[in-house]
């Protein structure tokens, strides 16, 4: 692991990586890239690899666990042994857990579980390289598989950080402003910007933590936008396949 930095922004506004303070990294992602499951999901975030399949909605065993109105949502956030420097141990830790509740929750205010009583749709995001922002790399990814499974949402959800290095707000945080910064904010937002995820590390001022509302719901934005495009990328590709075999 480096040391820290002296400087994470330098005179001309630019941060280690040759971002601007308010950029996000280059993000790319695919659905439909596994064949057993009923949706998914492979994103690069900057160096985060991450996988995400959803399968469901199914009927939940045992059934003492269905909720008689409504579809369970399962979620497991998972960083493969592999993904960070120190090898991972395997099996759910602390930081595991609270990962996948929380981004659990991040979903259950969008997709319409009242469909699919004594259902369950479990949703598994896979980290396979960590490079600072996994967990919301995972929720943009699960949103992606959701949305490919077809289970119905009302809308997207986006996910992205806002941290704080040399007095200044960063979007999308990197590794050394993850480990050394003085603030990582991540949240997740539907297209409406109803914060559906926020948590907070470090310290930022009242006034601060508006101000990386505003740029996470920037950031959002933008990643929905590349959302939508892979979305409508697949399905025209699929109405195309339709038009042909006729
Ligand atoms: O990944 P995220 O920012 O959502 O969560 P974090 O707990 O703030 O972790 C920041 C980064 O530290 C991760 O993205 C990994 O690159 C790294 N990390 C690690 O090297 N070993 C761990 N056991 C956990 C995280």
């Amino acid at each position: 692991m480096s040391d820290k930095p002296e400087k994470f922004i330098d005179e001309n506004g630019l941060r280690l990586d040759g971002r601007r303070v308010d950029e996000i990294r280059p993000m790319k992602m695919e659905i439909g890239v596994l064949s057993r499951a009923d949706g998914s999901c492979y994103l690069e975030w900057g160096k985060n690899k991450v996988l995400a399949a959803v399968y469901g909605p199914r009927e939940l065993h045992p059934r003492r666990l269905q909720k008689a109105d409504s579809a369970l949502i399962r979620y497991r956030y998972n960083m493969a042994a592999f993904s960070v420097e120190d090898r991972i141990r395997p099996g759910p830790s602390r930081r595991s857990i609270e990962i996948s509740k929380v981004s659990r929750e991040a979903f259950e205010p969008v997709v319409l579980t009242h469909l699919y009583p004594g259902a369950v749709i479990d949703v598994f995001a896979e980290v396979l390289q960590a490079d600072a922002g996994t967990r919301t790399a995972a929720i943009n990814a699960a949103c992606m598989a959701l949305a490919d499974a077809g289970i119905p949402m009302k809308g997207l959800v986006s996910a992205c950080a806002v941290g704080k290095v040399d007095g200044q707000l960063v979007l999308d945080l990197n590794k050394p402003e993850d480990n050394y910064g003085d603030a990582d904010i991540p949240m997740a937002m539907t297209s409406d910007g109803e914060i559906t995820l926020v948590q907070m590390d470090g310290d930022v001022t009242p006034e601060e933590f508006k101000q990386a509302i505003e740029m996470c719901k920037e950031g959002c934005r933008q990643i929905m936008e590349l959302q939508k495009e892979t979305l409508k990328n697949k399905f025209t590709k699929l109405e195309d396949v339709e038009i042909s075999d006729d």
